[in-house]
């Protein structure tokens, strides 16, 4: 109830990195093992598809969440976070979040419904990390305002992967004293 009641956007963020368990605990909650005899994730998707994939953007380079090995693995030495939007924020801001969907991993899902349940499968994991953040007294914000083609590019998709969602995490900002 405390972590609903705390739940909200905020676009001010303080540059300092989080400190590497929060980043653990965060993607753990995003899109970790909960079940593991049977490879059960915190978040629901269509027929257990588990079609998301999350990046995560760093200042020291742009990861992948390899969630059954609770691992980050390197996709590129560089700092992508400024690619993930249009807002001034995610310059500085310490991390981003990227939602991608490798809609291969969608085969017994009928291909008209498989982009709105990868959207929803994204939602859900983006509001496991809202809840997260709101109980860790950190800031967040879902962004769908984003350069898809760009993003894609950076990233190094496929034509079966799609970006779907962003969110900037980081601590709220502190604004100085007048
Ligand atoms: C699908 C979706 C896309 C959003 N895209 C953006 C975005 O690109 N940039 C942004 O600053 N906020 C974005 N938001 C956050 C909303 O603006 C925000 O949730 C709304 O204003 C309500 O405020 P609250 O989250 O503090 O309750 C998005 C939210 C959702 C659910």
């Amino acid at each position: 109830m405390q972590a609903l009641a705390l739940r909200q956007s905020a676009r001010e963020f303080d540059p300092t990195p989080l400190p590497e368990q929060t980043l653990s605990d965060l993607l753990w909650a995003v899109a970790g093992v909960n079940r593991p005899a049977l490879g059960g994730r915190t978040a629901p998707s269509a027929m257990n598809s588990q079609e998301v994939d999350v990046y995560v953007a760093l200042p020291s380079g742009l990861f992948r969440y390899a969630a059954l090995d609770h691992s980050l693995r390197l996709v590129g030495a560089v700092d992508a976070r400024r690619v993930t939007g249009y807002q001034d924020f995610v310059d500085t801001a310490p991390m981003d979040l990227v939602y991608v969907v490798d809609h291969a991993r969608m085969k017994l899902v009928p291909a008209s419904k498989r982009e709105s349940y990868a959207f929803a499968a994204a939602g859900a994991m983006a509001q496991n990390a809202s809840l997260f953040c709101a109980s860790a007294g950190l800031a967040t914000v879902i962004r769908a305002w984003l350069d898809r083609a760009a993003l894609a590019q950076a990233i190094g998709l496929n034509n079966e992967q799609q970006v779907l969602l962003a969110q900037t995490i980081g601590r709220t900002k502190i604004m100085a004293m007048p």
